[in-house]
């Protein structure tokens, strides 16, 4: 499947989630899924799903979430999954049982043709952080909210309120050079940590009663698979991932074997148990 056409300002973000940042997503879905369900718990709970509720799922990547709303909206409700990854998608749709009403689209949430005033509930995952220009991707998605639509997604705050992430790239430079510094609002996993940001955003693409809750996490990064799958983690997931993409096999090897010095303190019986911070941001359409 060919990437979509998108945004040309989401152009780098589409060669990357259809290039190695995809690809390690795909490669690592069910590890990733079961990581991320204490998220997905929070989330959902917060969403309150029911019958008949018609949803879209932006940045719905290998379709965890798309899965489990569809199983609540049954049986007149419908989820749309969008996502501008090829590779995840081509995941989503293995996963997807049959008959739910579920469907999935390749395509750039800032300019895809939505059905207007079409659906419930805008709903994500850690999938809206990646836009170039925010307020035209929320605007866009607004249209496809009925006026009676409410929005209820999940990003993260602040890298300092998130060590599951930064303890290990702090651990992967000692080899390698820093990333290419990111500014606040450069699309990124935590391009919606700024609460300020995020409201002005929202406003802005027209949305009211924006509200941010803070749910602190622990995240079991060994997945309850002991020390070697925590390691594992650490060095495909987040920032340590990005900073290690394109270095030669032995410089990876010394990285991995820092992460797991710095890991290893850590163990809790087959856990690696590490705290992050979200934000669960709600919005209303009027
Ligand atoms: C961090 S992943 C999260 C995936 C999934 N929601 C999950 O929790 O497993 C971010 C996702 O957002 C998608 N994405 C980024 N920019 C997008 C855009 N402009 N339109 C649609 N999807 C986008 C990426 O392809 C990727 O699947």
């Amino acid at each position: 499947m060919e990437p979509p056409v998108g945004h040309e300002r989401n152009a780098d973000q589409i060669a990357y989630w259809n290039g190695p940042g995809g690809q390690r997503w795909r490669d690592r879905q069910a590890a990733q899924d079961i990581l991320l369900a204490p998220v997905s718990r929070a989330l959902i709970e917060r969403i309150g799903p029911k019958g008949g509720d018609r949803v879209i799922d932006v940045g719905c990547g290998c379709g965890a979430t798309s899965i489990a709303l569809a199983e609540r909206v049954v049986p007149s409700g419908f989820v749309l999954g969008v996502d501008i990854s090829a590779p995840m998608l081509a995941r989503a749709r293995e996963l997807a049982p049959t008959g739910l009403p579920l469907d999935f689209v390749l395509a750039d949430a800032t300019v895809h043709p939505f059905e207007a005033a079409g659906f419930d509930h805008l709903v994500s995952r850690f999938g809206v952080m990646f836009f170039a220009e925010p307020v035209v991707s929320f605007a866009n998605l607004r249209r496809a909210l009925r006026a009676t639509g409410r929005v209820t997604f999940a990003c993260w705050r602040e890298p300092r309120d998130n060590p599951w992430a930064m303890a290990p790239l702090q651990a992967v430079y000692r080899h390698v050079p820093k990333l290419p510094p990111q500014g606040p609002e450069d699309p990124g996993p935590f391009a919606f940590a700024s609460q300020e940001r995020v409201q002005g955003i929202l406003n802005e693409a027209g949305y009211r009663n924006v509200a941010m809750e803070r749910v602190d996490l622990v995240l079991d990064i060994a997945i309850g698979r002991g020390l070697e799958a925590a390691v594992q983690s650490a060095l495909e997931i987040g920032p340590a991932s990005r900073a290690l993409e394109g270095h030669p096999a032995e410089v990876r090897e010394a990285a991995k074997q820092s992460v797991r010095d710095l890991l290893a303190p850590l163990v809790k019986g087959e856990s690696v148990p590490l705290s992050g911070s979200i934000w669960i941001v709600t919005a209303r359409v009027t």
